[in-house]
């Protein structure tokens, strides 16, 4: 299974998709005698390669190395294109503050809600099974509205996150 378009719009079309590859991940579980894995949680700080498609939704392919320092309530996500050699620098804040900028402009948006909690996946996380993305095997889970996430099996990291509605400027 692939991941599906990020626009909200096709979510109608997408929702039986989902509900089936649900069905599908829990008769599998089911079958293996086994409840459903559980997301690791975020360390307080770390740093990961993730990677996230966003063909979709904008055209993008991007590598990101992502920062995240929640004692000290900050999030940076180092965005590179493929083609680009002028990374985008993305830093959150937890006040709700963020800024986004490479080396010839800079804006500022505002997300209320600040940066995510190291156990953001815990609550509402749907479990879609094992799916193999750039030679790691992974579970994914997806929260509806918002996020495909892939976590390594083997080590619990984050593989991959591809966004539902993900903002077409970035
Ligand atoms: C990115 O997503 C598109 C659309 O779902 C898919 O066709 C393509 O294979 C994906 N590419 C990668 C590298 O994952
Ligand atoms: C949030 O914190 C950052 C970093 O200290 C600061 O630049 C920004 O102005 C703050 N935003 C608000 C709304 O206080």
């Amino acid at each position: 299974m692939s991941p599906p378009p990020s626009s909200l719009v096709v979510l109608p079309l997408l929702l039986p998709l989902l509900l089936a590859a649900v069905s599908h991940a829990t008769a599998n579980a089911a079958g293996a005698g086994a409840p459903p894995p559980v997301p690791t949680p975020w360390p307080e700080q770390f740093h990961a390669v993730v990677f996230t498609n966003l063909t979709e939704s904008g055209g993008r392919l991007q590598l990101i190395d992502l920062y995240y320092d929640w004692p000290r309530g900050r999030n940076l996500n180092l965005i590179r294109d493929q083609l680009s050699s002028d990374p985008l620098y993305d830093v959150e804040w937890t006040n709700g503050t963020s800024y986004f900028f490479d080396s010839g402009s800079c804006r500022t948006m505002r997300f209320p809600v600040g940066i995510l909690p190291p156990d953001w996946l815990a609550a509402g996380a749907v479990y879609l099974g094992r799916e193999h993305v750039d030679g790691f095997d992974c579970h994914l889970w997806t929260k509806v509205d918002f996020v495909w996430y892939y976590e390594e099996v083997a080590t619990g990291r984050p593989v991959r996150w591809n966004f539902f509605n993900a903002c077409d400027e970035l």
